[in-house]
């Protein structure tokens, strides 16, 4: 793929993007009455870069210009949502499933079945509608809902564990596995404080 066929490529995605953003920020000020309680602790998002989505389709045996990206890859357009208790997760997750323009693609709740390392989070991935001059596309987006504690663990994991294959393999998996079980339990006795204080 050239740059500028990349370029063409990631345009429609990033309006989706973006618009997907501004909507988490209006919940962020409207999901609860009280301004201190906002669910969201911090946003990122990122546009998949172009060695990422040629390494990515030939991983799937595919070819790896822009028209298998756009029909293979649902993450090229990504956000991360990072709020403070579960219950916020639920609450945002929720009110965009509302949001009758957008269609949810598919969703993963790896916080009600974890994965079997410990990995915590939603997965949403959202069809988001860009109007031209001349019709409607749905572009995806994938938004990963997570806490502080889920996204610490996920980061840690991630650097530690993604593409290495240290020496004591089953002893960092069995404690990563086991703390991600200590950091649910010290969020959740967080989130009883906080209920406390409110
Ligand atoms: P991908 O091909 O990676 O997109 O996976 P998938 O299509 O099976 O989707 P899934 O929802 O399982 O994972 C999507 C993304 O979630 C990944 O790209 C990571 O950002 C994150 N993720 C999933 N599993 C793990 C995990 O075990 N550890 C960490 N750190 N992140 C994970
Ligand atoms: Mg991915």
């Amino acid at each position: 793929m050239t740059d500028e066929q990349y370029y063409t490529l990631i345009h429609p995605y990033k309006d989706a993007l973006n618009l997907v953003l501004t909507r988490l920020k209006i919940l962020n000020h409207t999901t609860y009455t009280d301004e201190n309680f906002q669910p969201v602790h911090s946003i990122t998002d990122r546009i998949k870069e172009k060695d990422s989505i040629e390494n990515k389709l030939r991983k799937k045996h595919a070819s790896p210009g822009a028209q298998d990206a756009k029909t293979l890859l649902q993450d090229i357009a990504g956000i991360r949502v990072i709020c403070f208790f579960e219950k916020d997760i639920r609450h945002l997750t929720e009110c965009l499933r509302k949001q009758s323009d957008l269609i949810v693609i598919k969703e993963k709740d790896y916080i009600s079945s974890p994965k079997p390392n410990g990995y915590r989070s939603y997965h949403m991935i959202v069809g988001v509608p860009i109007y031209y001059m001349n019709g409607m596309e749905y572009y995806p987006v994938e938004i990963q809902f997570r806490t502080i504690s889920m996204d610490f663990w996920a980061a840690m994991e991630h650097r530690i564990c993604y593409k290495n294959q240290p020496f004591n393999e089953m002893e960092m998996r069995s404690a990563f596995l086991q703390y991600s079980e200590i950091l649910e339990k010290m969020e959740k006795s967080f989130e009883v404080y906080s209920e406390s204080e409110g």
